[in-house]
């Protein structure tokens, strides 16, 4: 049956969204289905504010970042009469199928919506901060893990030139995926990141020990800090502040900030994107709904959209010993 599709991009965008809607829009028009996109999010649903998407305007988009149909946090949501008037708009549209692609924040409103619209929900996870349960990836988490440690690799070289600290900042909102990966690929000093996260007095401690210890054996040494945001009691400035005064060394805040969320996406993203994108349609015209198209052990998945926010994704325990075994190594080194 010729389904009429609606797809929406919502909360922070990620490297790789353009590549979903591009598979989206390439399998569903070949499936003779009509699909439209929503602008900023939720907020277009709720303003009838939606475009025609065609095979034509997905041309030399694979590689672009951001998102075309923009995003948006959509606070209003939450509330039931806001919901209402969304599920009255699809209706009138005649939307049979929502995609939504997102964080857990968006997750959650598309399921809300369920107890408002009997039509068929289906959520991409697309967040740089890979913190979603239930999936191993999210579209933009690699291209961020590149942009963060082209960074700090580019801090390195000038660290090492004055022998000098750096404290560099990473998104991740209150997960330590980004900043674990950032910092074993870049082979940072040291990382701190939420999962692993015992209180700032012992990793200041830590922090100053290493120091000490490398300037004994090597004399003038550089050292370069990964924080994960959200973490440190006073924000990357206190976290310089408190290493200065620990080590009489003046530690240099870098922030990296929204720069990790741009970008063009990374073949990693790319492909996750298109396989998940594909695999959305595939799912149109089935009675599959209320769901999040995951990736575990590189094979799609369904999973119920609940589940992907009743437990908290953690780092594992093989990552945490391989991430703590690495950076040790370079401690002594
Ligand atoms: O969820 C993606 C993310 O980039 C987080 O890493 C970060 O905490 C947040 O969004 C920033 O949101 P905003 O762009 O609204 O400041």
């Amino acid at each position: 049956m010729k389904k009429h599709i609606a797809v929406l991009t919502s909360g922070g965008d990620a490297p790789g969204m353009n590549a979903c809607i591009r598979a989206m829009v390439l399998n569903a028009e070949r499936a003779g289905h009509k699909i439209s996109g929503y602008l900023r999010g939720f907020n277009g649903v709720l303003n009838d504010d939606r475009i025609c998407l065609t095979a034509q305007r997905m041309h030399n988009l694979i590689q672009q970042g951001g998102t075309i149909l923009h995003s948006a946090r959509c606070e209003s949501f939450c509330q039931p009469q806001v919901r209402q008037q969304a599920a009255n708009n699809l209706k009138s549209a005649g939307i049979d199928t929502l995609i939504v692609m997102g964080g857990d924040g968006s997750f959650k409103g598309a399921h809300a919506l369920k107890a408002h619209w009997d039509g068929q929900i289906i959520g991409i996870p697309g967040t740089i901060d890979n913190d979603i349960d239930q999936t191993d990836a999210t579209i933009g988490y690699y291209t961020a893990i590149e942009t963060a440690v082209n960074s700090i690799d580019k801090v390195r070289d000038t660290a090492d030139a004055f022998d000098r600290v750096f404290v560099v900042e990473v998104m991740g909102r209150h997960a330590g995926f980004l900043g674990m990966s950032a910092a074993l690929a870049s082979a940072s000093d040291f990382v701190l990141v939420p999962e692993l996260f015992e209180c700032a007095q012992t990793s200041l401690q830590q922090i100053k020990q290493q120091i000490m210890q490398r300037q004994q054996s090597r004399g003038p040494v550089s050292y370069v800090i990964v924080l994960a945001e959200n973490l440190w009691p006073e924000g990357v400035i206190g976290l310089c502040q408190n290493v200065t005064e620990a080590t009489g060394l003046e530690a240099k805040p870098v922030t990296l900030g929204h720069v990790q969320r741009g970008g063009s996406p990374v073949s990693q993203d790319r492909i996750l994107a298109v396989k998940s994108g594909t695999f959305a349609i595939e799912l149109v015209n089935t009675d599959i709904s209320d769901i999040m198209i995951g990736i575990q052990n590189d094979t799609l998945v369904t999973v119920p959209l609940e589940k992907t926010w009743q437990k908290q994704k953690t780092l594992g325990k093989d990552a945490r010993k391989t991430a703590l075994h690495l950076m040790n190594q370079r401690y002594i080194d």
